[in-house]
């Protein structure tokens, strides 16, 4: 194997991100999560794109976890914001914290892609994406827009997808040389 695809999930508390993981993993919504799975890591055979995929969960919870904040340090190929659809709070909070603080991380040159995950989409009647649509327009570093649900498992396998797409097959420019030569 000459290389994996790391996908990274943050965000603030309880807005679904190990559940994702776990319903990818076992197709089914587990009642009872961790606060964080350790690193998976899904065969290349049975992803989409045939690359192996490490899957890292990352815990607003957990307190060693959340203070650390360790996944600015080791190399994403590109992060997914998970925010919950029915709380209009987690959604200020991908502008408000999540975007900046990458941003500010993150070399210039080599913009990782980002992906927003709108999960719990059971528990609402309405998109969320007219919200999300400008936030979209104002930060090119934005692949794509999912909503999913991790209890009815709706689009939880085209997230994975999108993510391992956003890393193969990008649509917009994540190498913006300053000068060109
Ligand atoms: P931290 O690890 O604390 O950062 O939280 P997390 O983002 O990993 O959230 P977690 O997976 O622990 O889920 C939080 C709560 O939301 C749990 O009670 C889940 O059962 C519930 N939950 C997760 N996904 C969904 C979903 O798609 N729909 C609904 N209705 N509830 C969900
Ligand atoms: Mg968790």
């Amino acid at each position: 194997q000459l290389w994996a695809l790391r996908i990274f999930l943050i965000f603030h508390p309880k807005v679904g991100k190990t559940s994702l993981i776990m319903s990818l993993v076992s197709e089914e919504f587990p009642d009872v999560v961790p606060y964080r799975v350790e690193e998976i890591t899904i065969p290349a055979d049975v992803t989409p794109e045939k690359v192996p995929t490490h899957i890292v969960d990352y815990s607003g919870t957990e307190q060693p976890h959340r203070e650390c904040r360790w996944f600015l340090l080791v190399p994403a190929n590109v992060i997914c914001i998970v925010y919950a659809v029915n709380s209009k709070t987690s959604i200020e909070k991908v502008t408000s914290h999540w975007i900046p603080l990458i941003t500010e991380n993150t070399d210039k040159d080599s913009r990782v892609p980002l992906i927003l995950v709108g999960n719990k989409s059971d528990l609402v009647e309405h998109s969320s994406m007219e919200t999300i649509l400008p936030i979209m327009n104002q930060h090119s570093e934005i692949e794509t827009c999912v909503e999913c649900s991790a209890r009815n498992l709706k689009n939880i396998s085209e997230l994975f997808y999108y993510a391992q797409k956003a890393v193969l097959h990008p649509t917009g420019p994540l190498y913006c040389p300053e000068k060109k030569d």
